[in-house]
């Protein structure tokens, strides 16, 4: 079993005093979970470096929900991996509402991943299929073009720091979550391709589910192999909620090696 990896998707909520006591929160309801589960939070860019000095040394680490593929420059409004390297662990790259809202194209994914892994970060890849075309039966096919042109051009020694997302769109913030059956089953079809990239080591890349993961789906979500843990947005606001999320995922564990 890989270990699981459970991140919050914070998106644009809390102000920066909320955010940084939620953090402190969640540092001492969660620290019991570390050994059996990364921890991950994604705060906004505003708060991330205040929260990542609370939590050093500390077990639940943090990443941000975006950044540029340049190193510097006339990009305003913009952060760079540059500017989160060395303090801030993770990165999350190609979140479907990156992709709907701020129409960011495979091809810039791929940017920002190589410049991600440039300046050593962790990246978290997110990709799914849209409503309209898992119900025109395209989902390997989006799937499959999505990976590849992310992946394009990334040396297989990336492999170790690259976890990926599966997160069909429809299931995102809709209460819909994916049955765990469907989400395992498109999973291994996304190990099948990581294996044509990355050979044997695609079997160490972590695929995490995300879309309505909440305290009452995430058990079932987590006992299917292919899963390794989970993304999770509306779930991730709430200290109880997404603590029940981890603890049902840290029972997950020790049943599998009891
Ligand atoms: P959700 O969001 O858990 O609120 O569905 C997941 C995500 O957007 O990563």
């Amino acid at each position: 079993m890989r270990r699981p990896l459970i991140a919050g998707n914070w998106k644009m909520h809390f102000t920066v005093p909320e955010g940084l006591e939620y953090a402190l929160r969640l540092r001492h309801d969660l620290e019991a979970f570390a050994t059996l589960v990364e921890l991950v939070i994604l705060p906004p860019a505003v708060m991330l470096w205040e929260i990542a000095n609370a939590l050093r040394g500390c077990p639940v680490e943090v990443g941000a929900q975006n950044a540029s593929w340049e190193d510097q420059g006339p990009f305003t409004g913009e952060i760079s991996p540059k500017m989160l390297a060395g303090w801030c662990h993770h990165l999350l790259i190609g979140h479907s509402e990156r992709r709907q809202l701020f129409n960011e194209t495979d091809e810039q994914l791929n940017r920002k991943l190589q410049a991600a892994f440039r300046h050593n970060l962790k990246v978290i890849l997110a990709l799914g299929e849209t409503l309209e075309e898992h119900d025109l039966g395209r989902t390997e096919e989006v799937i499959t073009r999505q990976l590849s042109a992310a992946l394009y051009g990334i040396d297989v020694k990336r492999a170790i720091d690259l976890t990926l997302a599966y997160e069909p769109v429809w299931a995102i913030g809709t209460g819909r979550a994916a049955t765990p059956e469907y989400a395992d089953e498109t999973m291994g079809m996304i190990r099948n391709l990581l294996a044509g990239k990355f050979g044997q080591l695609a079997s160490e890349i972590r695929i995490l589910y995300g879309g309505s993961v909440n305290p009452a789906n995430a058990r079932s979500l987590m006992e299917k192999p292919e899963i390794d843990g989970a993304l999770v947005g509306g779930a991730s606001l709430k200290a109880a909620d997404f603590t029940a999320i981890v603890q049902a995922t840290a029972e997950v564990v020790q049943s599998a090696r009891a």
